[in-house]
């Protein structure tokens, strides 16, 4: 039986779109899509894994409400979220007669909201979208906020507007044929939000929830879909385009994302490093704001009960030091993290990099220990 939540997102520019969140969620798609577009036409855009399971049902219930639809498929993966690929579905749509006041429609991970986001906000100056995410980290985050973006070979992200979605659809049955990686993504973003989120129910609701939700019990995640989907919604509500409050997503990204680039993209998943950026943020939060050690055993117990151990991998500090320095998010040459002064209350904090370095040194000599043990093998080695 399907107990859908709505999350309405209110902001400050006026615009509105409602999210939706349950088990069975798609099941009110087409009554959703017809009550916001009169259109004639529908494009459902996917990747060749979501496309013939979920993009197949999405376009059914786009029919079943009377539009005209026709798909289109990607490959799936990072790369397909470039120029070249945005530019053959500005041609599809072009080719296939779309207008300004058709519908486009995402369904799957977030490279397919980004990608379909993006092209969606450029052909014809902006048509509509309506995101059906299909992994958990598009449920929680990269469906909401209307960030889209394309990659460019010196960056990831490097092209994009922002483009709020008209409907968010999550239905977490999709979740179920999700392989171990993306469960680690997503579960990666959603304790961060328990960690930042303004109610310190959450990280407990998280703490006492933290089994079923690693056995994938279908209303556990459903909950923590909406909790999180709800969090990220009132911080875009209030930031829609990122220049204040929404730094606090940022936490335990700082670190992850020169982990990811020391390591190769795709080398350490981006839910693994952001694992261990909130380790090492929340170390820093002890010394610089003063926060009690008692947030960095909640934080490593966490993380360890969904699935997310540190893994063994190291890269010279300095080069992690330097990778962070050069990160578009710092400022002036400066290092800015989000840091705890307790979980539930956060602050951004532009750290001497005295501090930065020390720590970084006594992370990699964990993670040395740690490759040690596994017999000297890094993390993705064989
Ligand atoms: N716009 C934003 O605000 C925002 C926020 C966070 C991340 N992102 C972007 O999101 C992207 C990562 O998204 P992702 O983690 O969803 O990865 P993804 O879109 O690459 O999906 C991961 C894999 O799962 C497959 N998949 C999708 N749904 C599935 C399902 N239900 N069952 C089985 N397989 C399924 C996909 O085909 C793909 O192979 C990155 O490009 C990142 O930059 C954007």
């Amino acid at each position: 039986m399907s107990r859908d939540r709505v999350i309405n997102v209110n902001l400050s520019s006026g615009e509105h779109y409602d999210i939706r969140v349950g088990s069975g969620a798609l099941g009110a798609l087409s009554s959703t899509a017809r009550e916001l577009k009169s259109c004639r036409k529908a494009v459902v855009i996917s990747d060749e894994n979501v496309g013939p399971a979920y993009g197949k049902l999405v376009k059914k219930r786009l029919e079943e409400a009377g539009f005209e639809v026709s798909d289109l498929l990607v490959p799936p993966g990072e790369p397909s979220k470039s120029i070249e690929l945005a530019s053959e579905l500005w041609t599809a749509l072009a080719q296939d007669g779309f207008s300004r006041n058709d519908l486009v429609v995402a369904c799957g991970g977030g490279v397919v909201g980004d990608l379909a986001g993006f092209a969606a906000s450029t052909f014809m100056r902006g048509l509509d979208i309506i995101q059906v995410p299909t992994t958990l980290l598009a449920m929680v985050d990269s469906s909401i906020g209307g960030k889209t973006a394309v990659n460019l070979a010196c960056g990831k992200n490097l092209v994009g507007t922002f483009h709020q979605p008209i409907f968010v659809c999550a239905d977490t049955r999709c979740l179920k044929t999700l392989l171990e990686e993306d469960w680690a993504n997503g579960f990666a973003e959603i304790v961060k939000s328990s960690f930042i989120a303004p109610r310190r129910s959450f990280y407990e609701w998280m703490r006492n929830n933290a089994q079923g939700l690693l056995e994938h019990d279908i209303d556990l995640l459903t909950d923590a879909v909406y909790m999180t989907a709800e969090f990220k919604a009132s911080v875009v509500a209030g930031d829609a385009h990122e220049s204040g409050q929404r730094e606090c997503l940022n936490y335990g990204h700082t670190l992850a994302h020169a982990i990811e680039t020391a390591a190769g993209y795709g080398t350490v998943s981006h839910g693994r490093a952001v694992a261990e950026g909130m380790r090492f943020a929340a170390r820093l939060s002890v010394e610089v704001l003063g926060c009690d050690v008692s947030v960095v055993r909640a934080t490593d117990a966490l993380l360890d009960e969904l699935g997310l151990p540190e893994i063994p991998w190291v890269a010279p500090p300095e080069r992690l030091f330097k990778l962070m320095k050069g990160d578009k998010k710092a400022r002036d040459g400066q290092i800015r993290f989000v840091l705890l002064r307790d979980i539930a209350s956060w602050e951004v904090r532009a750290v001497p990099e005295e501090t930065i370095i020390e720590h970084l040194q006594a992370w990699c000599a964990a993670k040395q220990k740690l490759i040690d043990k596994n017999g000297g093998k890094m993390w993705g080695q064989k």
